[in-house]
């Protein structure tokens, strides 16, 4: 059942690039995106002036990036709303409003409440659901399938990525669509992701100095994830994970916020885990990086390769095979599932079923 894995975890890890090829290839006809297979027809995206995407946990995490790259290529407004709020708020929804609700399971019912509420207010609705005839699946007018197949363990991995690349690929199709992106930089948006897929066998062979890292802080009480843009995002995603397996207590952080209040807790020892993987803001990851060093933080540092740190800073330092800015969250995703799942693994818990926690959450 488990393939040879000790856990479904691990084994849902290995899988993804597996699961990303599974998910994006039916996708492209002609070196371009294509949803006609899934009957999403490019008249759908005229006339959105803007997009919410609503989901829970890790699925609300995905939409987080995908909200960067919808913005960058269409450049219209995108808010990402938890599930649960956006249901009792009285959300502004008109008919130029696209509503993309994501869930693995296509059953959390916050998340489905927020689905027919949108409904109810006459927005688009599109989801993007890894279970084939889940109830989420259903309600919605369109539906983007991740192909990530059956995942078992509670902590969501290969789910994840798969949402990732539907987001992204949907950010092409939008954007190519509408005009706003050429074929040329189309085809090359989607040889980019599949170039991210193509890493990440590298980044899997890897956990050996993952599993180290978990070793040194496995026996932590509090940890710190940081990052800029869509490391923050990741970040996120880094600490769920973390704690929900793991039961250590961690807290994602914007790197710039860093000094407006949490720096006061980082002090001797205290694990770090430092996104570095966006060009564009290293170097000031870098002064916020020195920040935490200053305090004696214990750093574990993710970068890109060729892009120089000093050894005085870390650690620890992972690099990830070289990667555009965009496309560094998926083998940075696999990173810090590593990181979840070895930390787990070496404080004896439950790593594919931790305590309280059930893989569809149907109560509100
Ligand atoms: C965390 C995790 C949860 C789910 C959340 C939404 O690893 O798995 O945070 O992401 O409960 O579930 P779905 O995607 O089924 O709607």
């Amino acid at each position: 059942k488990k393939g040879g894995y000790p856990h479904f975890m691990l084994k849902e890890i290995h899988e993804q690039p597996e699961s990303l090829r599974n998910t994006i290839l039916p996708r492209v006809q002609n070196k371009l995106p294509d949803f006609t297979a899934d009957n999403i027809p490019d008249s759908l995206f005229h006339g959105i002036s803007r997009i919410i995407i609503t989901a829970c946990g890790t699925a609300m995490h995905a939409g987080l990036i995908g909200k960067m790259m919808l913005e960058k290529l269409l450049r219209i407004p995108v808010s990402v709303e938890v599930a649960s709020e956006f249901r009792y708020q009285d959300p502004i929804i008109d008919k130029g409003t696209l509503v993309i609700t994501i869930s693995q399971s296509g059953e959390t019912a916050d998340t489905l409440a927020a689905l027919k509420l949108s409904k109810e207010r006459g927005a688009a609705t599109l989801s993007i659901v890894n279970v084939k005839g889940s109830s989420i699946a259903r309600e919605s007018d369109y539906v983007l399938y991740t192909h990530a197949g059956p995942e078992i363990a509670v902590a969501s991995t290969k789910a994840y990525t798969a949402q990732l690349s539907c987001l992204y690929l949907l950010a092409f199709r939008f954007a190519y669509a509408t005009g706003k992106m050429e074929k040329d930089a189309c085809i090359d948006e989607l040889q980019q992701l599949l170039h991210a897929v193509s890493v990440l066998e590298e980044v899997l062979s890897q956990d050996k100095i993952i599993e180290e890292i978990s070793i040194q802080v496995k026996d932590k009480e509090d940890l710190f994830f940081i990052g800029r843009g869509l490391d923050y995002a990741l970040s996120c995603e880094g600490s769920i994970k973390l704690k929900e397996i793991s039961y250590i207590h961690s807290e994602a952080y914007a790197a710039g916020e860093l000094k407006h209040g949490t720096l006061s807790l980082v002090t001797e020892g205290v694990p770090v885990v430092a996104l570095a993987t966006q060009q564009k803001v290293y170097s000031k990851m870098i002064s916020n990086i020195r920040e935490v060093k200053a305090r004696n933080a214990f750093v574990i540092l993710v970068t890109v390769e060729d892009q120089e740190a000093e050894a005085s800073i870390y650690d620890y330092h992972i690099v990830l095979p070289k990667i555009k800015d965009e496309y560094a969250p998926f083998p940075a995703a696999v990173v810090l599932q590593l990181l979840a799942y070895y930390t787990s693994l070496h404080r004896g818990l439950n790593v594919d079923q931790p305590r309280n926690l059930a893989k569809s959450v149907t109560v509100e």
